[in-house]
């Protein structure tokens, strides 16, 4: 679509769930200068009029799926593709064949053969892809950037990083959740900590060379459920008030009169009528011990980057926060983060000073990240300057690249080098 400067750009929402609508058509919808929503696709009707009445999008640029909106000439400048993970390579090779610049949902695709078919489209066309790494965009983790690339602790040595699903985060997403099973998703090393994959090359700033990883799923068995409990939460288990996982501590308790995430997967009427019925019948009600997940619920993966740097990366369930810590190694200092209390001290070897860095705080809009993620995408769009985080598609596809080793080396039981994957 030719576009004059001063117009806004224009955007397409492929997937009108959680992502799609909640996150970005909010965020693009908060900047109404720079860019507008003209269609949206998405097969459920009510999520897909949803969004289309929130955001003026007319009838005509209303569709059932992404195969009718891109069966169209392009009629955006860009599309957002936020559609489950099997169902990214489809809608993002057809729009980059017509023509649009994609701001995608990590993980690009499930599996290496899809990542490298989306790179081959990408490599022929015209529009630029931007992958969602949106920690990448959050100012804490910049921050770690600028301690490593300022020099503060001198050569980076080592990094020791700790994604803390967190044990109610884990269960609604990858026990009872769209997560849950690898053939319908990814494995959970891509589908979680694809961003701190991401955050491990971008800080190193050179590639990954070989990756050992183990883990497996441990808890979330039927051998672990404790005697009394029943297919739901709601029937009537005799444990319920000392499980950790029950669905009625989490949507009853903990997010108790939240209307957004997670309340909002789990039912369209987040009253507490409405959650109650969803957690009778739907998938988020279920004993954690009883589901027919599969993903591993912890996993380490230890990293060997060119020149000698290494990382190890732990993901697990079991922590109570849902964040992440960071402990960064130099020959001259060190930095050691915590996300959710948005700090990182920095201590340096010779003067012995410890300064503590304040650089926001929370799990929110990951940190931050969703919404400066929108703001590079859109000055993109405009042939803005976009900030120091801003990723490439090249950048991205290493990561993944990292994460399928690490799933290798954890199936496996070796060590696997980047280069054997081909
Ligand atoms: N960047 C991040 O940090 C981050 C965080 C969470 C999820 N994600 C990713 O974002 C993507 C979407 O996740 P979500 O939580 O919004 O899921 P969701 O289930 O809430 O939304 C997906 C939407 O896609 C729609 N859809 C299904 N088939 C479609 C089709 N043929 N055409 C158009 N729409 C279709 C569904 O109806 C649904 O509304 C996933 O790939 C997920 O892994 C990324």
């Amino acid at each position: 679509m030719e576009r004059t400067g001063s117009e806004p750009a224009t955007v397409a929402i492929i997937g009108a769930g959680n992502r799609g609508a909640d996150v970005y058509a909010e965020a693009l919808g908060r900047r109404p200068d720079a860019v507008r929503i003209v269609a949206v696709a998405d097969p459920d009707p009510a999520r897909r009029d949803r969004l289309a009445d929130r955001h003026e999008v007319p009838e005509s640029g209303r569709f059932d799926g992404w195969a009718s909106l891109l069966a169209r000439p392009a009629l955006a400048d860009a599309v957002v593709i936020a559609t489950p993970d099997a169902l990214h390579l489809g809608p993002a090779r057809e729009a980059l064949a017509r023509g649009y610049h994609l701001l995608l949902e990590k993980p690009i695709a499930p599996t290496l053969d899809e990542v490298r078919a989306l790179a081959a489209a990408a490599a022929d066309a015209p529009g630029t892809v931007t992958v969602a790494h949106v920690l990448r965009y959050a100012p804490f983790f910049q921050a770690l950037a600028d301690v490593i690339r300022g020099g503060r602790i001198g050569a980076l040595v080592g990094i020791q990083h700790t994604e803390n699903v967190g044990h109610w985060h884990f269960a609604h997403s990858y026990v009872r959740g769209n997560w849950r099973r690898e053939a319908d998703a990814a494995p959970m090393i891509l589908a979680k900590a694809c961003h701190d994959l991401d955050l491990l090359r971008w800080w190193v700033g050179r590639p990954c060379r070989s990756v050992a990883s183990f883990g497996d799923r441990r808890r979330f068995r039927r051998e672990h459920e404790p005697e009394g409990a029943t297919d739901r939460c709601t029937d009537g288990c005799a444990v319920e008030r000392s499980c950790p996982y029950s669905a009625l501590r989490i949507y009853q308790e903990r997010f108790a009169g939240e209307r957004g995430w997670p309340v909002s997967v789990v039912s369209d009427d987040p009253s507490p009528t409405g959650v109650r019925r969803a957690l009778e019948t739907g998938p988020y009600g279920r004993c954690v011990y009883r589901c027919d997940n599969d993903v591993a619920d912890h996993q380490v993966a230890i990293l060997e980057f060119e020149g000698g740097v290494t990382a190890n990366l732990t993901v697990s369930a079991f922590t109570e926060e849902n964040t992440r810590t960071v402990h960064l190694m130099g020959d001259r200092g060190e930095a050691i983060g915590h996300l959710g209390l948005g700090e990182i001290e920095v201590r340096e070897f010779v003067s012995g000073e410890r300064v503590t860095l304040r650089v926001g705080s929370g799990e929110d809009g990951h940190g931050g990240g969703d919404d400066a993620l929108v703001d590079d995408f859109v000055a993109r769009l405009r042939g803005e300057r976009t900030g120091p985080a801003a990723s490439s598609l090249e950048a991205s596809i290493e990561s993944h690249t990292m994460a399928f080793a690490a799933e290798r080396s954890r199936r496996e039981g070796r060590v696997v080098s980047l280069a054997s994957l081909g």
